[in-house]
């Protein structure tokens, strides 16, 4: 399949057209619509209405000064310490074979090898160039929120991706960023008190990559859904 680039013009479509987009192509977002995004993601709920987001959009010049300062540090191997992992470890089933599944779709697609270990490690290391988009974002949360804000950013993250589509526009949602605490604190100047949480590539999809054709399995729904019906 190749990716849908339309403007979505309902939420539904949003919502089937949304891939986690892995190659963007190089043409800036013009300022209107990437602020009406944000404008219209305020709306997002929160529990509490404690809207526990704080958010960093960066593009031009200071997206490229902050991808560039990663990148060197990836040469130099001048790693940072993960704040937070990624998935339990170990991940038990159904959720390791699904895990495991993705990432070998995805190679497939772009034709690396298991064996292929620098392929694959590049591959992962174009999270931190945001894929090539001319929009990245961070999303920086207190430490003391707790597993209820967290699902609230969750649901802020939905809004910007599907704001996105009606706009165009695809995203790639980005924990990996969680991989790089000092650097984006160093750029966002928050305080000790915050943490990076989850990061965005925003922008418009290169429909010629590959990498873009990936379209994730998904468990049927009485896997993870039971209807109580009268
Ligand atoms: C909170 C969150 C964090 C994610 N972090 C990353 C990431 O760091 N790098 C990446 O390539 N994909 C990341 N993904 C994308 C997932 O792999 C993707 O959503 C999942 O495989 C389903 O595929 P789809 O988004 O294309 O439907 C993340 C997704 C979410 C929701």
């Amino acid at each position: 399949m190749t990716i849908n680039t339309d403007k979505s013009t309902s939420v539904t479509d949003a919502i089937n057209t949304r891939i986690t987009t892995r190659a963007f192509l190089d043409k800036p977002v013009p300022k209107d619509v990437l602020t009406g995004i944000f404008e219209t993601a305020r709306r997002t709920a929160s529990g509490g209405n404690l809207q526990p987001w704080n958010v960093h959009v960066l593009t031009g010049e200071p997206l490229e000064t902050f991808r560039n300062g990663i990148m060197a540090k990836m040469m130099k191997q001048d790693f940072e310490q993960e704040t937070h992992q990624a998935y339990p470890s170990p991940l038990w089933e159904p959720m390791r074979s699904w895990r495991y599944k993705l990432g070998e779709d995805m190679y497939a697609l772009l034709e690396i090898p298991k064996d292929d270990k620098t392929a694959r490690l590049m591959q992962v290391a174009k999270n931190f160039s945001f894929f090539g988009a001319p929009v990245g974002i961070l999303i920086v949360g207190d430490k003391r929120l707790g597993m209820p804000q967290h699902l609230d950013i969750g649901i802020y993250v939905q809004s910007l991706m599907l704001l996105a589509r009606e706009q165009g526009l695809h995203t790639a949602p980005q924990g990996a960023w969680r991989g790089w605490p000092d650097s984006v604190r160093e750029f966002t100047k928050h305080t000790e008190d915050q943490e990076i949480l989850v990061g965005m590539s925003m922008g418009y999809a290169d429909p010629d990559q590959p990498v873009n054709d990936l379209v994730s399995d998904r468990a049927a729904l009485e896997e993870l859904v039971t209807f109580y019906d009268g």
